[in-house]
């Protein structure tokens, strides 16, 4: 199969979250199975170029946006053994210092990138069997597809788009819309009776992610239970319900040579779920580093847990709850570092005011950033990595977590309710690996969060075990990256 992907992020090149880790993963695995994989990214000006391998220009070409044909640059370069194809028009899109929040009309933007990159397949003859779009950024694509690019190749590429988020649906106007070259008066109408063609009733506010989900030959979403979610709840339950037949639940996988704790260059000491010493190395060097207490060899109520929380600080991660175990860890004695960038100036004032609060003397410390390498050395110090998300579509930090042998602390939502078992309630303890609260209150978090801590410094020996079982959980691509070359295989057009 050749598969194009179409993304707003790849890691580590332009990574916000989840998305960029999954590209890179899901396009490694496709790869490793005999597959060709090319991901196609805008040019950011703020990409990571030092992870960019054989950077050459291997287009100059034009693509459509409001009334005007922009000259655009195509490079190809190398990032993790993958293909990916960088798409540069020459107007303002896509500069600035971050992957999103530039000062240029974001919407517009991926509407072009959108159009531009059906129009670099195009004019050099790509054909893909598959193109694999992901959130709004790319969710106009299909609508161009059946637009306009149906002769784009003989193979007639079928498309498929996966919903990382559902809050995020790319509010668009009709007027906007058209910008890219499509009618926009064609997909909006008033007309409640002709919703399956359409991607909105109010022409000021269409939905890109609508019309993905419309417009794609399939639609996955990244957790089982989140697939039950969406088709519960939520302002595009009912397109989804319309779709049902084409919408599926495929967990995500981590890249398991990203995130390996036994050959991980970012890590002080490497180890693995037979030798684990290293991590009480990692954990030093992170105490060290931050200036909180060394552990030392005490036992009981003495040992002293260190908590990591590594998120983007938005609502959807719990808030609240986070500012809350920040005050009960500190409460019960334990250490905490929350790793985390705010783009909401509010929400990043307040935790500055925590982190002035507390990042002197106590074991806390908030670090109000984003930093890779640091994430990498926080989950290999960790004894329990905390998601105390209120919605969370798949969530990595917990397979990540496990992977470096921290236990998780989660909330029971979406795909961490398909990842993460409670060691003391389960009905099936082979799959027991963490600690698993409801509701969304401080109390809720406080069962989980004591159980956990009881359980770290009263039985270290039931610790070690679940902590070596939890290290060998495969919650790698090798068990669902299968689920998408299946699902590939089945819409291939075949001749
Ligand atoms: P989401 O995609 O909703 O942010 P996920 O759990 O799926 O949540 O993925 C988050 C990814 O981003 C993980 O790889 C996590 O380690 C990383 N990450 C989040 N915040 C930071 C940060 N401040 N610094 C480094 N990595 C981060
Ligand atoms: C989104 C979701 C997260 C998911 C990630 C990758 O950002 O919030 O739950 O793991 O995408 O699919």
């Amino acid at each position: 199969l050749h598969i194009v992907h179409a993304t707003a992020e790849m890691a580590p090149i332009a990574k916000v979250g989840g998305l960029g880790d999954v590209v890179t993963g899901l396009a490694r695995a496709c790869i490793t199975r005999g597959h060709k994989v090319d991901v196609m990214l805008p040019f950011y000006e703020c990409i990571q170029r030092q992870h960019i391998n054989n950077l050459v220009l291997i287009s100059t070409y034009a693509s459509y946006f409001n009334g005007d044909w922009i000259p655009t640059n195509a490079y190809r370069g190398e990032v993790s053994g993958i293909s990916v194809i960088f798409i540069e028009p020459s107007n303002h899109f896509f500069k600035g210092q971050s992957v999103y929040g530039g000062s240029y009309n974001e919407l517009e933007a991926y509407l072009f990138f959108s159009r531009a990159c059906l129009e670099w397949m195009q004019v050099t003859g790509t054909q893909p069997d598959i193109i694999h779009v992901h959130e709004w950024q790319t969710g106009a694509l299909p609508l161009l597809y059946w637009d306009m690019y149906q002769d784009l190749s003989l193979k007639k590429p079928r498309i498929v788009l996966t919903i990382h988020n559902m809050e995020h649906y790319g509010e668009c106007s009709q007027e906007q819309l058209s910008k890219c070259g499509l009618d926009g008066s064609v997909y909006a109408t008033e007309d409640k009776a002709v919703d399956d063609r359409t991607i909105g009733h109010n022409p000021e506010r269409l939905s890109l992610l609508k019309g993905g989900i419309v417009y794609s030959n399939a639609v996955v979403t990244v957790s089982p239970t989140y697939l039950k979610e969406t088709l519960c709840s939520g302002w595009l339950a009912s397109t989804l319900l319309r779709n049902r037949d084409k919408y599926s639940g495929i967990l995500n996988g981590i890249d398991s040579a990203m995130w390996n704790p036994a050959t991980d260059v970012f890590l002080p000491a490497k180890f693995d779920a037979e030798n684990f010493q290293g991590k009480n190395v990692c954990k030093h060097f992170v105490q060290r580093g931050l200036g909180l207490a060394l552990e030392g060899t005490s036992s009981g109520s003495d040992r002293v847990p260190l908590v990591v929380c590594v998120t983007r600080l938005v609502a959807q991660k719990g808030l609240h709850l986070i500012t809350h175990a920040i005050h009960r860890v500190d409460e019960l004695g334990g250490q905490m570092v929350v790793l985390g960038r705010a783009p909401d100036g509010r929400v990043q004032r307040e935790f500055e005011n925590l982190a002035n609060l507390y990042n002197q003397g106590s074991g806390i410390r908030i670090l109000l950033m984003y930093s890779e390498e640091l994430s990498h050395m926080l989950y290999a110090a960790a004894d329990m990595v905390l998601v105390p998300s209120m919605y969370e579509p798949c969530g990595l930090a917990q397979m990540i977590g496990m992977r470096y042998g921290a236990i998780p602390v989660v909330r029971k939502t979406g795909g961490l309710a398909d990842t993460v078992f409670d060691i003391d309630q389960g009905s099936q303890p082979e799959l027991a690996n963490g600690f698993v609260f409801e509701g969304i209150d401080q109390g809720s978090l406080n069962w989980a969060l004591d159980r956990a801590f009881s359980s770290y410094r009263e039985k270290p020996n039931e610790w070690a075990t679940t902590l070596q079982k939890v290290m060998k959980v495969d919650n790698s691509w090798n068990k669902t990256a299968g689920q998408y070359i299946d699902l590939y295989n089945t819409l291939r057009v075949k001749w």
